[in-house]
C-alpha cells in the first residue's frame, strides 16, 4: 500500500479500507491527463520562481518517461497505490529523486483530480461529436437517395399521411444535430480550468493561474476555489447530453426494429449486422438495435447516480465525488459503442421502397387529401370528413384502397368527385403537394438536404473550441 500521506498517521490503514478507498482501479484511465496536467503546474512553477530550471526539466523529463513506460508496457500501473496522483508522483520520485517532491508544490489532488476529469471529459465530447457527425453523414447518404421513396407517416402507430423515407430519416438528423449543438454548449461552459484552487482556499505561491489554463487550453481559470474543487456539473450535463442521445438512439432502434420485423419488412438488416437463433434456424434477429435500445437504461443510470451523488454534498471536495468517475466512464464508452456500431447497421442496411410504397397506399394515407379535394370544390371542411370517412368504411368492407373505386362508386357518395381525383390523391402528387418548409415534397426537401451537407462540409472540431 503506497500512499501520498501517512505523516500523522500511527497505524496502516486496513486492507479492507484500503481497497474500499483506493480509486486506481478505474481512474488509472485518467493516466495521460494527470501527467499533461502536471507538466503546465511544473512548468508554471518554475516560470514564477518556484522551483528551479533544473528541477522543472528533471520533472517533466521523468514524467514524460513514465508516460512512454506505461504506454510501452515496460512500466505496469500495479494495484499498490492508492490512485493515479499517487502512482505518478511516486514513480517520479522513484526516477528523478527530490526534485519529484517538488511536484505537488501549490497543489491538492482536489484541483488536480477536478483538472484531469475536466481534461478527459472535454476530450470525449469532442469524441463523441465525431461519432455523431459520422452518423449524420450516414442518415444524409439516405436521405439523398430516398427523396422520392414513399412510405407511410404514422402517429399513434397508425398510419396518418404519405411521407419519404428521407423525411423520416431527416427528423433524425435534427434530433442529433441538436445533440452535437447540446455537446458544443457544454464545452464552452465547462472550458475553465480549475488547476490552482488548491484543496479548496487557492494557495499562498504566487501560482499564474491564467497561464496554466492557456497551457491546457482552456479559455481561462475558474474564479472560485471552492467551487473548482466540488464543481462536477459538467459531467451531469455531458451524462445529460448522453442520456438524450441514447433516447434518440433507442426511439430510431424501436422504429428498425418495427421495420425489420417480419409484418413490415420495410428494412432488411445486413447479415453481418444481425444474429441468429440458437433454436429456430429461419430466425434473423436484430440483436443490435435491441442491445442499443437497452443500454439506454444503464445511461439514464448514470445520469440519476450522478445527481444523487451530489445532491447532498457541502463545500468543497469531499470522497462522495470519487463516485463521479465509474459511472462517467461507463456512459461514455456505452454511448460511444451504441453510436460506432449503430452508425455501421443503417449504414449497411437495405431499404424495401417496394413494400414501404405499398403500405402507404393501403393504409388510407391519402384520406386527408380526399378531404383536402372535396373542400376545394366548395364542401366545407367538416362535411369533406365526414363523406370521406364513410368512403373509408366502404373501402374496409371491399377490401380495395380510395383510388380503386371507380368514378361511380365515388360519385354514389358524393357528386363532387370528378376524374382527376385520381391524380389529386395519387401517393406521388400527395406529398410533392406537401410543399411548406419542413415537409416531405421532394423541393422542399432537396433545399433542406442541401443546407445539412453544408452544415457538415462546414463544421470542425475548431468551431467547438471557439
Ligand atoms: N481519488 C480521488 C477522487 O477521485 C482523488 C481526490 C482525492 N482527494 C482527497 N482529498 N482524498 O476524487
Amino acid at each position: 500500500m503506497a500512499q501520498l500521506w501517512g505523516g500523522r498517521f500511527t497505524k496502516e490503514t486496513v486492507k479492507d479500507v484500503f481497497a474500499f478507498n483506493e480509486s486506481l482501479s478505474f481512474d488509472k484511465r485518467l493516466f495521460v491527463q494527470d501527467i499533461e496536467g502536471s507538466i503546465a503546474h511544473v512548468v508554471m512553477l518554475q516560470k514564477q520562481g518556484i522551483i528551479t530550471e533544473e528541477e522543472k526539466n528533471s520533472i517533466v523529463k521523468g514524467l514524460t518517461q513514465i508516460q512512454e513506460e506505461v504506454e510501452n508496457k515496460t512500466l505496469q500501473i500495479t494495484d499498490e497505490y492508492e490512485d493515479i496522483h499517487s502512482f505518478v508522483e511516486a514513480n517520479l520520485i522513484k526516477k528523478i529523486g527530490d526534485a519529484g517532491k517538488k511536484m505537488h508544490t501549490g497543489r491538492s489532488r482536489n484541483d488536480q483530480v477536478a483538472l484531469d476529469m475536466k481534461l478527459y471529459v472535454r476530450e470525449q465530447i469532442l469524441n463523441v461529436d465525431d461519432l455523431l457527425k459520422e452518423l449524420l453523414q450516414v442518415l444524409l447518404r439516405v436521405m439523398e437517395e430516398n427523396t422520392n421513396t414513399y412510405m407511410p407517416g404514422f402517429t399513434h402507430m397508425q398510419k396518418a399521411q404519405p411521407i419519404t423515407l428521407a423525411h423520416h430519416f431527416g427528423a433524425y438528423f435534427e434530433m442529433f444535430k441538436r445533440d452535437r449543438s447540446r455537446l458544443t454548449d457544454i464545452y464552452k461552459r465547462m472550458n475553465y480550468c480549475p488547476l490552482g484552487s488548491g484543496a479548496l482556499a487557492g494557495t499562498t505561491y504566487n501560482l499564474d493561474r491564467e497561464y496554466t489554463a492557456s497551457l491546457l487550453g482552456f479559455e481561462g481559470p475558474t474564479l472560485n476555489s471552492m467551487d473548482s474543487v466540488s464543481d462536477r456539473d459538467y459531467c451531469i450535463e455531458f451524462l445529460n447530453a448522453l442520456s438524450i442521445i441514447m433516447m434518440h438512439l433507442s426511439r430510431f432502434c424501436e422504429e428498425i426494429i418495427i421495420w425489420n420485423s417480419n409484418e413490415y419488412r420495410f428494412v432488411e438488416m445486413d447479415d453481418s449486422y444481425s444474429t441468429g437463433s440458437s433454436i429456430m434456424p429461419q430466425k434473423k434477429n436484430p440483436d443490435i438495435a435491441e442491445l442499443v435500445r437497452g443500454k439506454t437504461g444503464r445511461v439514464y443510470g448514470a445520469l440519476m447516480s450522478m445527481l444523487t451523488t451530489m445532491k447532498g454534498i457541502p463545500l468543497a471536495y469531499n470522497k462522495d465525488m470519487q463516485e463521479d468517475k465509474e459511472v462517467t466512464f461507463d456512459a461514455i464508452d456505452t454511448v460511444k459503442s451504441c453510436l460506432h456500431l449503430f452508425t455501421g447497421m443503417v449504414d449497411t442496411m437495405k431499404f424495401r421502397k417496394d413494400i414501404m410504397e405499398q403500405s402507404a397506399k393501403m393504409g388510407f394515407t391519402n384520406a386527408t387529401d380526399a378531404a383536402d379535394y372535396l373542400v376545394k370544390r366548395g364542401v366545407p371542411f367538416r362535411d369533406a370528413h365526414t363523406i370521406i370517412g364513410k368512403l373509408v368504411l366502404y373501402c374496409i368492407d371491399k377490401n380495395v384502397s380510395i383510388d380503386e373505386l371507380t368514378i361511380e362508386e365515388l360519385k354514389e357518395i358524393s357528386p363532387v368527385f370528378e376524374a382527376d381525383v385520381y391524380e389529386e390523391i395519387s401517393l406521388k402528387t400527395c406529398v410533392e403537394k406537401r410543399l411548406t418548409t419542413g415537409a416531405p415534397g421532394p423541393d422542399k426537401m432537396c433545399k433542406v438536404i442541401q443546407f445539412y451537407k453544408e452544415y457538415l462540409e462546414s463544421e470542425n472540431e475548431e468551431d467547438m473550441k471557439k
